[in-house]
């Protein structure tokens, strides 16, 4: 199980300058990706430090009922699935101050590359092949599979049981379900649900 750290931020200075600082320490300095809740960053290639892995950086409050119980459950009910990202830390950003600005969370995790669009490349990463046409089946499923718990026989077991986890993390903060090409990664050719609750 991963620790939570929290860093209680001084006086007068900001959770977000901090987290960033604390990023760029690390050795990541190059903004990769950004969606409407965090921003993530990583080294160049090559360099030393934080090559293979990533630091994503989110509004600790707009992300309390959705991601980042995602990441407690890929911390531990899901620690070791293959199709869920692999979490090395998590630190927390807190303002000292009474008058503070929001806090901010810190998800150090693997490095992970774009779906993409599909390109007619089967990838036969999760028990179906992932390919041009299929690509919105595939979503569609997933959908059912989280909500209905239906297409048992689709999904490999690793996988069927990361989206019924989801299901019960979904139902229990009231979030929304966001499985889509920008929140679904690859490790290799397998699949990785990186963000599907918003
Ligand atoms: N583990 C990762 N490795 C590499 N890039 C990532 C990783 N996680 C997210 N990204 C990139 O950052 C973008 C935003 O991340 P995401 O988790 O979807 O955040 P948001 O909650 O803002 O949508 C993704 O679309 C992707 O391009
Ligand atoms: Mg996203």
């Amino acid at each position: 199980m991963v620790a939570s750290t929290v860093v209680t931020v001084p006086y007068g200075k900001l959770p977000l300058e901090a987290a960033e600082k604390f990023v760029k320490s690390k050795g990541a300095r190059r903004k990769i990706g950004e969606g409407c809740y965090g921003a993530v960053w990583a080294s160049n290639e090559g360099k030393r430090g934080s090559g293979n892995r990533v630091y994503k950086v989110c509004n600790t409050e707009k992300n309390r009922t959705a991601y980042l119980p995602y990441v407690q459950v890929c911390i531990d009910e899901l620690k070791g699935n293959t199709h869920v990202p692999r979490i090395y830390s998590v630190t927390e950003f807190v303002a000292a101050d009474i008058y503070r600005e929001d806090d901010y969370t810190v998800i150090c995790m693997e490095k992970l590359a774009p779906v993409g669009e599909p390109n007619g490349n089967p990838l036969n990463g999760c028990g179906y092949t992932f390919e041009s046409g299929e690509h919105f089946n595939s979503m569609n499923m997933m959908y059912d599979t989280v909500r209905h718990g239906t297409n048992k026989d689709k999904f490999n077991p690793e996988m069927f049981k990361a989206l019924e986890v989801i299901g019960h993390v979904q139902r229990k903060w009231s979030c929304c379900l966001d499985i889509h090409s920008g929140n679904v990664m690859l490790r290799g050719n397998i699949l990785v649900i990186t963000d599907p609750l918003s």
